[in-house]
């Protein structure tokens, strides 16, 4: 499949993991980026390499997307960047707490990360994109948006992540604009780490490489499809979570207490 040629990206999260290699992948074929993410030293140490491999421009903007502040910042460049081609809706996390338990705010933060963000970036980006008739949003979801064992607040907030990509796609499906909803499965980078998620307990064959995830997104752009769902396991995983007559069964198993514990330290 051909790869779409893209002008200029904004990517959030790029400070590591899938926003790190977004933003390599994209340099690579000579597409400018703003980098956005809290740790500002990461942000400039990578576009400083960028640019200096790959030639393309890029700008480095710190903000922390759970913060109105910050967002209002994203929101204003994305107005000023009227060649913006490419927005990734990266940033995310993981939680390990039981939402009845949890009270430190997490809910909240991701909330505002993974939907708020996500839904306010992209309706700034859509304007000029809609006059160029030209242009993509991708919103990183995961296989946990099909899952009854991946955590309240994960789950729930990336569901809303890929059926926003899908009705946003119907809406806009006559104006050469193109949205995806990125669904990994376990994924090498440092989320699990963030997360407290002890990774080294799940086999190796479950997890794929963030360059490989990066490669098969922006490959399906110019495809048709919304839910890109990477890796064979991760799509039978789909399958199973998705289908009728498999559902009961994932629903029987997430009730179960010693599924439950497995999920509990590896499914995010
Ligand atoms: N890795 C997996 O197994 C997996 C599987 C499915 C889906 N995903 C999704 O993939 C996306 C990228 O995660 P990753 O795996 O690459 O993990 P990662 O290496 O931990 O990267 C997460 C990125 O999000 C940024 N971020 C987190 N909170 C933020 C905030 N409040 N404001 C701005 N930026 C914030 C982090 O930057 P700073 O800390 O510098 O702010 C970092 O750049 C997430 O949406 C995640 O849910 C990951």
């Amino acid at each position: 499949m051909k790869r779409e040629g893209y002008e200029k990206a904004l990517i959030t999260g790029a400070s590591s993991g899938l926003g790190q290699e977004y933003a390599t992948q994209l340099a690579q074929t000579g597409t400018d980026l703003i980098l956005v993410a809290r740790r500002h030293e990461r942000l400039k140490a990578l576009a400083t390499g960028l640019s200096t491999s790959y030639g393309v421009k890029i700008e480095v903007l710190p903000a922390d997307l759970s913060q109105d502040e910050d967002l209002e910042k994203v929101v204003l460049k994305i107005r000023q960047t009227c060649n913006l081609d490419l927005l990734i809706n990266n940033a995310g996390f993981g939680g390990h707490g039981k939402f009845h338990l949890e009270d430190g705010g997490e809910a909240e933060r991701m909330i505002k990360v993974h939907v708020l963000a996500t839904t306010i970036l992209t309706r700034a980006a859509l304007p000029s994109m809609l006059v160029r008739h030209h242009g993509a949003i991708i919103n990183v979801a995961s296989v946990a948006a099909f899952s009854p064992l991946s955590g309240t607040m994960y789950s729930s907030t990336k569901a809303f992540e890929v059926m926003f990509s899908e009705n946003l796609q119907s809406e806009l499906y006559d104006t050469g604009l193109k949205v995806q909803a990125l669904c990994p499965g376990l994924t090498h980078t440092e989320f699990h780490q963030v997360a407290g998620i002890k990774a080294e307990a799940i086999p190796g064959m479950f997890w794929m490489k963030a360059e490989d995830v990066v490669k098969i997104s922006l490959r399906a752009l110019s495809g048709h499809k919304v839910i890109i769902v990477p890796g064979t396991k991760n799509k039978l995983m789909t399958f199973f979570l998705r289908c009728p007559w498999t559902f009961a069964l994932a629903h029987w198993a997430a009730r179960q207490k010693k599924i439950r514990h497995i999920a509990d330290s590896s499914l995010r």
